[in-house]
């Protein structure tokens, strides 16, 4: 099987760091044409430099910010400028800042932030994508999430709250969207270690009492099956690209969970 992804137009959100930038990655060496996003014009810069090393012209870079819908218009604007349309759309978040925490050491004000994160952001850009994906009959669009979505965890609450309603939203999305021939699905990724997602698994461990070896062998190696982390180019990549190409058109409204085993629930 051979899939030919060459040309395609792809935005990636959040994606000058950890797993959004390694996604960049992977659909550049696949000949795709890559819009990156995030906050920081800087870090955006800085990405760009190391993606620009893979393919000096097929990839660009725009800020804007997951929560602030007037960025996600002007984004969606932007990089229909840019690549001329979108043919891909991989809606990945960042992290809130309050997490690690608790139900009780959230505020009110944590709980909006996340739900625009993770929720209204992505509702809303997919929503704007959509529209444009209808008119030229074919789109792709892969919401990154999490498996603690299925087995939520005492310090990822804002998170795993407010990340349940995007399968909804994806389910219906995709029946809405089946016929132009757009499919939605949503990937439940287990460990693929990132400089933030390593600082948040110290900050628990200090939260626990526990080194962080002892922490990183108890809760990250050890309830995997496969008893390894996660990596993106190796063990996301291909499913990213299959999602994105031709063969998948049968599948919409699913999610997949890429954890090395990691869930227990069915
Ligand atoms: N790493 C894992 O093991 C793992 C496992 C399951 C799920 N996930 C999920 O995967 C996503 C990526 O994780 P990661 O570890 O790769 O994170 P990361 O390394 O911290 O990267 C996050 C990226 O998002 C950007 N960003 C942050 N807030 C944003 C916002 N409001 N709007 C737009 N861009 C924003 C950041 O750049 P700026 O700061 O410049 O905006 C950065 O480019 C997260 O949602 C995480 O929960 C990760």
């Amino acid at each position: 099987m051979e899939i030919n992804l060459k040309g395609k137009r792809v935005l990636i959100t959040s994606s000058t760091k950890g797993i959004g930038k390694e996604l960049a990655k992977v659909f550049l060496k696949e000949g795709c044409k890559v819009v990156i996003t995030s906050r920081n014009k800087q870090n955006v810069n800085l990405a760009l430099e190391e993606l620009r090393q893979i393919s000096s012209n097929d990839v660009f870079g725009l800020t804007s910010d997951l929560t602030d819908y007037n960025s996600l218009s002007k984004l969606v604007n932007d990089t229909i400028n840019l690549l001329g349309g979108i043919d891909v759309l991989v809606v990945n978040s960042g992290n809130t800042p309050k997490e690690p925490s608790t139900m009780l050491e959230n505020s009110i004000e944590d709980w909006e932030h996340a739900t625009r994160l993770f929720l209204l952001g992505p509702v809303y850009l997919s929503t704007l994508v959509s529209k444009y994906m209808i008119e030229q009959k074919w789109g792709r669009i892969i919401f990154i999430s999490s498996w603690t979505i299925k087995e939520p965890q005492d310090f990822f609450s804002l998170a795993d709250v407010t990340r349940a309603s995007l399968i909804q939203f994806t389910k219906l999305l995709a029946r809405e969207l089946g016929k132009y021939g757009i499919t939605v699905n949503v990937l439940l990724l287990g460990s693929f270690p990132t400089e933030t997602s390593i600082k948040t698994l110290h900050k628990i461990a200090q939260k626990l009492g526990m080194h962080f070896d002892e922490l990183w062998n108890k809760y990250v190696i050890d309830v995997s099956a496969v008893k390894r982390v996660g990596n993106v180019e190796k063990d996301l990549g291909p499913l990213v690209i299959y999602l994105s190409s031709e063969y998948s058109s049968y599948v919409t409204g699913s999610y997949f969970l890429i954890d090395g085993g990691t869930t227990r629930a069915i």
